[in-house]
This record gives C-alpha cells, sequence and structure tokens, in this order.
C-alpha cells in the first residue's frame, strides 16, 4: 500500500521498491545494489520477499548502523551487506548486479549523470536501474518553490530530460509513472511529526528547511511544480533505445467548442 508508514524517508515505499524487484525479476541467486540506503528499509524488503543478496550503502554512519540493527532483528543478516560510503565515489568493479537501487532522489545526491553511467558499468547488460526521484513538472517553476528545493545545491530535471539521460547511457524504460498524491501526504505528515518530536535530534537548520518545503508544498503551489518519479529501466546496450519524444504540453485554458 502506497500510504504505509514504513521507513522510508521519501515519498515512494514497499510497494514501489518490491514492484522494481518484480521487474528485474529477482530470485535467490540475483545480487542488489542499493544506492543512498537510509534506514535500510528497500534493503530489507528486497531481502527478505526474494531472499536475494543485497548490498547497500549510505554516507551517514547512523544510518548505515540503523539499517544493520534493522537487518539483524528481522534476521536479513546473511542476505545484506551495509556499509559506509560515498555514493559519488563507487569503485565496485563492472557488471555484476542484477539491480540497482536508487530511490528517495539517491542520483541526485551522487550527481545523477555520473549516478546513471557508474550504474550503466555496474549492472549486468539486460539488467534494471530502480529510481525515484524529485522532478520538475514545469520549466517555469516559481522561484520560491525552487529555492525552497534547491536550497543553492540541487538541480532537478522534468519528466522528459531524466528519461533523456537514461537513454543517452543505454536505459531503455520499461516502467514509469508519477507518484500518487498519498506518497506526498504520507512523507510529509511522517517528516513533520518526526521533525515535531522532542525525541528526534535534528539539527536546527534541517528542521527549518523541511518545514519549509512543506510550507511551499502545500500552500505556495509547490504541488503544481514538483513532482516525483518512478522508473524501472534496463540497461540494453546491444539494442537501439527508441528515444523519448519531446513531450506532450495540452494547455489547461483553452476554449472547448463542440
Ligand atoms: C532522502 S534520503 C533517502 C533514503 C532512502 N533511499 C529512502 O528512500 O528512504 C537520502 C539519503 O541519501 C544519503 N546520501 C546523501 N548523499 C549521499 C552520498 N553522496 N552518498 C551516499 N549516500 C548519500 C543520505 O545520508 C540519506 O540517507
Amino acid at each position: 500500500m502506497i500510504t504505509d508508514d514504513f521507513d522510508y524517508l521519501a515519498p515512494g515505499g514497499r510497494s514501489y521498491t518490491l514492484a522494481a524487484g518484480q521487474l528485474a525479476r529477482l530470485k535467490k541467486s540475483s545480487r542488489v545494489l542499493e544506492i543512498a540506503c537510509g534506514r535500510g528499509e528497500a534493503a530489507c524488503a528486497l531481502a527478505e520477499a526474494f531472499k536475494c543478496r543485497v548490498d547497500a550503502f549510505d554516507i551517514d554512519p547512523v544510518m548505515v548502523e540503523y539499517s544493520m540493527k534493522k537487518a539483524e532483528k528481522l534476521g536479513l543478516g546473511e542476505y545484506t551487506n551495509f556499509f559506509v560510503k560515498d555514493g559519488r565515489d563507487m569503485d565496485f568493479g563492472e557488471g555484476k548486479y542484477d539491480l540497482i537501487l536508487a530511490e528517495g532522489g539517491a542520483l541526485t545526491y551522487i550527481g545523477r549523470e555520473e549516478g546513471i553511467a557508474h550504474s550503466a558499468d555496474l549492472l549486468k547488460e539486460g539488467r534494471c536501474l530502480a529510481l525515484t526521484d524529485l522532478i520538475y513538472l514545469r520549466d517555469d517553476v516559481p522561484q520560491p518553490v525552487r529555492d525552497a528545493y534547491e536550497e543553492g545545491v540541487c538541480s532537478y530535471l522534468t519528466e522528459i530530460r531524466y528519461r533523456k539521460l537514461l537513454e543517452a547511457y543505454d536505459f531503455e524504460i520499461m516502467f514509469a509513472s508519477m507518484l500518487p498524491q498519498s506518497a506526498w501526504d504520507r512523507y510529509y505528515a511522517q517528516m513533520r511529526r518526526q521533525v515535531m518530536s522532542p525525541k528526534n535530534k535534528f539539527t536546527r537548520a534541517f528542521k527549518d528547511s523541511m518545514m519549509r518545503e512543506i510550507d511551499v508544498y502545500y500552500n505556495y503551489g509547490g504541488m503544481f511544480s514538483i513532482g516525483y518519479f518512478y522508473a524501472v529501466a534496463r540497461l540494453s546496450r546491444k539494442k537501439r533505445v527508441k528515444p523519448a519524444g519531446e513531450g506532450l504540453r495540452i494547455p489547461l485554458a483553452f476554449s472547448y467548442s463542440g
């Protein structure tokens, strides 16, 4: 269920992770790499469902420790390998994974183009990269919305540009969709609860930026400019990928005379 309150740190959730595992046809002998695993929820979901081997890393040692403890508690220690790593430096060798999972904006954090290029090197031919990431729904995103989401650090693509970037590295999109409103509502409700709770030791800067983002999303039109993109794409070096079109844009205000 999309609105289930799992330990994900982004819109999305277990149903997207498991769908990626199904599309990638994971089995016991499969190998998965998760980039920026956060609290290890997706890695554990795949290990539990497919009994496959999951390597998962995050730059934050606190996240990695949390994930390891969770996997042990769930009896998934033998299937999972969590480690601290900066995704901008993925030096694992080539062509050994069946699925690379980059949820919750992982590719944006590590550098989208480099992340996709590295993923292509790390995957076996014909195997999958699955991602969820923030995108812009339009080119003319209002400045207050850009400021809240980019924070002077990140930049975002539109869907069509994301598709073209994947295709530029020989990925063929098997399935793509936008996450529904309920995914944002679940995520922001959970983040708001966590940020407000005295039990959680978030920095003042993080609390302020999260509350600003939520405010902009609901009260300043953010939801009309921001979307979350889910894509499962197969590495198809041997096939010619049909390039994505330029996109369809139907004007919202038009006169209908019928
Ligand atoms: C929004 S959270 C998403 C976590 C998880 N994928 C999920 O969907 O719940 C982003 C994660 O990216 C990690 N991260 C940020 N920059 C990174 C980097 N350069 N290398 C590896 N992880 C990074 C953060 O520590 C954080 O856990």
